[in-house]
């Protein structure tokens, strides 16, 4: 296939270093902590090609909405082979995944309201549930974690007591039983040292409150792909030697969230020079990707790239001092990056962006372009996972004006006195 055919902008996961991934990462859990379980961010990039490759490959799916869990269950996931984290979990699919064996980590009161009310329905059956810890990281890493010293918003707060007061009210029910801790704290650093914290909360917590754990969950927030950060290999002897002190893999599993880290290696986002234009002292590069698609967040200061040089742009180019990159949208701020002192570019050339498998292909705003294709490149080739959405996909079920007098008529014959 010549991918100088293909439309940009593209997605590309590249099978083979998914795969790689996944077993570079299962290999150092068997080696550290045989008894574990990989439920995989689906908040990360739920889509499907990758969600059921990784399915396929062993992984449970980590969600944290209703609708996540629907599109697990869609996806051919079963109950049991779910973990519902997360403070927006829905009544009805709380009490599902508790009745039919999925993993369920409290995160808030009203779920204990709900675990009290499954318990009492079912006064036979014994719910193992998860609490998840919200414990001060920041005091133990100093300047690594995502909040500071502000703290995050997830999970029982342990220093002020209420982590204590939870662990009360589940021992009160008789048919319920602390069966989990759930951990994941978000940090800048995604370093060794935040897990080997973590690891030591665990142990802390099970010595404190006498806890018999089935499972301990680190969350995700690991490093991948980027040369000179933390791999798996280094995250996981680490812990075990921690959890160790307190627990045993005979008896506890351990069990693991990755997002981001599994998808950076594998995936680049393929993007062409569609116009080149001076103003004032600035020579601009429009291009048809964005920072919306990578970078929706607008968080990253700078983006890994390789660039493809169209051949027919000439061998022979100048080096310019500096190009602003910047994407398709009508918004000023969608600027990637200054390409300095490079070769001049011009239409047609391809800008190639790595490490852009997490929080972008479904995190992307369906803001005036709709989500591009995604391929899959296995052993050369690409094969097209996802088609590039169109008003087919944007529209859904909107109604055109018009189509709403039926909705308008029938409420007007409800109102009218009988
Ligand atoms: C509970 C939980 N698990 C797993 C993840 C995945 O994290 P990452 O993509 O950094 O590995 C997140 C991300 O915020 C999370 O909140």
């Amino acid at each position: 296939m010549d991918e100088w055919k293909l439309r940009t902008p593209y997605f590309v996961i590249d099978e083979e270093q998914l795969a790689k991934d996944f077993t570079i990462l299962t290999d150092s859990l068997q080696r550290s902590w045989e008894n574990y379980r990989i439920g995989y961010s689906f908040k990360t990039n739920s889509l499907p090609w990758l969600v059921t490759f990784l399915k396929d490959k062993g992984a449970l799916a980590e969600v944290v909405s209703d609708d996540e869990y629907a599109l697990a269950l869609w996806l051919g996931y079963t109950d049991r082979e779910v973990i519902y984290n997360g403070p927006v979990k829905e009544r009805e699919s709380f009490c599902r995944c508790l009745l039919a064996g999925g993993m369920v980590n409290m995160d808030g009161q009203r779920e204990l309201g709900w675990l009290e009310e499954v318990c009492r329905r079912h006064p036979k059956r014994v719910f193992p549930v998860g609490i998840r810890v919200n414990f001060d990281l920041e005091k133990l890493c100093p300047g690594e974690t995502t909040m500071g010293e502000a703290g995050g918003r997830f999970g029982f707060g342990y220093e002020n007591g209420v982590f204590a007061e939870v662990v009360e009210r589940v021992r009160k029910i008789p048919n319920a039983r602390i069966a989990g801790l759930h951990l994941h704290s978000s940090s800048k650093s995604r370093s060794v040292a935040i897990f080997e914290a973590i690891a030591g909360m665990a142990c802390r917590l099970k010595r404190e409150f006498g806890l018999h754990l089935s499972y301990v969950d680190l969350g995700g927030g690991y490093c991948g792909g980027l040369p000179g950060r933390p791999q798996y290999p280094d995250y996981f002897p680490a812990v075990a030697k921690i959890l160790r002190r307190e627990f045993s893999p005979e008896e506890t599993m351990l069990v693991v969230e990755p997002g981001v880290s599994l998808l950076s290696k594998a995936t680049t986002f393929v993007t062409s020079v569609v116009d080149v234009r001076d103003i004032g002292k600035e020579r601009y590069l429009i291009t048809d990707g964005s920072r919306f698609n990578i970078d929706p967040t607008m968080i990253k200061s700078g983006y890994l790239f390789h660039l493809e040089l169209r051949k027919e742009n000439g061998p022979q180019r100048r080096t310019m001092a500096r190009q602003c990159v910047s994407g398709f949208s009508c918004m000023e701020v969608d600027r990637l990056f200054s390409y300095e002192n490079g070769t001049e570019l011009a239409e047609g050339d391809r800008i190639v962006y790595e490490n852009v498998g997490g929080y972008t292909m479904s995190l992307n705003p369906l803001f005036i372009r709709y989500f591009p294709d995604v391929y899959i490149r296995r052993r050369g080739r690409l094969l097209k996972v996802r088609d590039r959405w169109t008003p087919e996909e944007y529209v859904q079920k909107g109604m055109r004006f018009g189509e709403e007098r039926a909705l308008w008529d029938a409420d007007r014959e409800e109102d009218q006195p009988e």
